[in-house]
């Protein structure tokens, strides 16, 4: 059932907490600063020279924040759309590794995409969700998110805990692959440890509803980010659409003057994730935006809190490491898509035209 929340997808958004404590369960060795994933011992990867990650959807948005790390870990990574991977698949060697990301394991696209990499010779890993499922019989080895059932066809727990879980993943064959254990993975993994409490305290706090409430009918609703934050962003709008029906679009923030500002006016929201340092360079974005008289809505840490008083609305996040910010950032977009879609009466856990699980190309 429900447990007294009025939808799956808000009682799913609720469950983090818990099933990023079951994803990292006994996969981090805090005191040692260690990933330890049984699955895989160390020294496991240490013939892959590059990655590809291949997926579709919101499995995708987690697969790009992966390739964006490992790329930051001198490590060579894409993350393919499955579906055109399978049309045209990218080069492979004996020392590629395909990594198949799917919440189900069920989806076709995803499939395909193994199918022509592991028959052209390349080592294939399932990250899932779901134990006994196809992917995880069509790939040589498997990664369980262990999220729990995800019931509402909008992927909330789900993205949280694939990015968790490849996070780990990346760690392992990056130290494996370049056979140096990085000093910094320490504070990333305490940011791991805390992640469940960081997103309770999103929780608890949130002031998503009355920004989704302030926002109300407007023309489109775009979303900017670079680096990982790029995946969020994308991730954001593509929630925002699914469930509100509501016109809405992620950037890089790059990107922006090389087209979409023609979009922008007074009546297109533009919301912008800083995860970090390194991500202040949307804030020249996002005031630009606003110049046009764009309402401008800033995820980011609470202790950026005059960097960003230019904005309209600010969602904070709890500090973190900044490659973890990312995932409580998309916790408060989460919460906005779900008020919007709410406000709007929309059938928010089952979406029209879509489905759960895509079983055909
Ligand atoms: C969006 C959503 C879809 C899925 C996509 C891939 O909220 O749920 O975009 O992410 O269909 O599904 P899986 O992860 O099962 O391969």
């Amino acid at each position: 059932g429900k447990s007294g929340y009025p939808h799956f997808m808000l009682k799913e958004i609720h469950e983090q907490p818990e099933s990023l404590r079951q994803t990292i369960h006994g996969r981090i060795e805090t005191l040692a600063g260690k990933v330890s994933l049984e699955e895989f011992d160390a020294g496991a990867f240490e013939d892959v020279e590059r990655v590809q990650f291949v997926s579709m959807g919101t499995s995708h948005h987690a697969s790009m924040y992966a390739a964006a790390q490992l790329t930051a870990r001198g490590m060579t990574a894409n993350a393919y759309m499955a579906g055109e991977y399978a049309d045209c698949p990218a080069p492979i060697d004996e020392h590629t590794l395909v990594v198949a990301v799917t919440q189900s394991g069920e989806t076709a696209d995803t499939m395909n995409a193994v199918r022509r990499a592991r028959d052209a010779g390349a080592r294939t890993l399932a990250v899932t969700n779901v134990v006994g499922s196809s992917v995880t019989r069509e790939c040589d080895e498997s990664l369980f998110i262990r999220a729990g059932p995800e019931i509402g066809v909008a992927a909330t727990k789900t993205f949280s805990s694939q990015v968790v879980a490849l996070t780990l993943l990346g760690e392992r064959i990056a130290e494996d692959s370049t056979g140096v254990q990085r000093a910094a993975v320490r504070s990333l993994l305490e940011g791991l440890a805390d992640l469940p409490g960081d997103v309770q305290q999103v929780l608890d706090e949130s002031n998503a509803e009355g920004i989704a409430d302030a926002l109300y009918g407007c023309d489109s609703y775009f979303f900017l980010g670079r680096g990982p934050a790029h995946s969020v962003a994308l991730e954001g709008a593509l929630k925002f659409k699914e469930i509100s029906y509501e016109h809405a679009e992620g950037f890089a923030a790059s990107e922006l003057k090389h087209g979409p500002l023609a979009l922008v006016t007074e009546n297109t929201p533009v919301f912008g994730v800083i995860t970090g340092e390194d991500d202040l360079k949307v804030i020249s974005n996002l005031k630009e935006v606003q110049a046009r008289g764009a309402p401008v809505i800033v995820v980011a840490p609470a202790s950026f809190e005059s960097e960003v008083e230019f904005a309209d609305y600010h969602l904070p996040i709890p500090e973190s490491h900044p490659e973890v910010a990312g995932i409580l950032a998309n916790v408060q977009l989460q919460l906005v898509s779900y008020h919007a879609a709410d406000q709007l009466g929309r059938p928010i856990d089952k979406p029209r035209n879509l489905a759960k699980s895509v079983t055909v190309e």
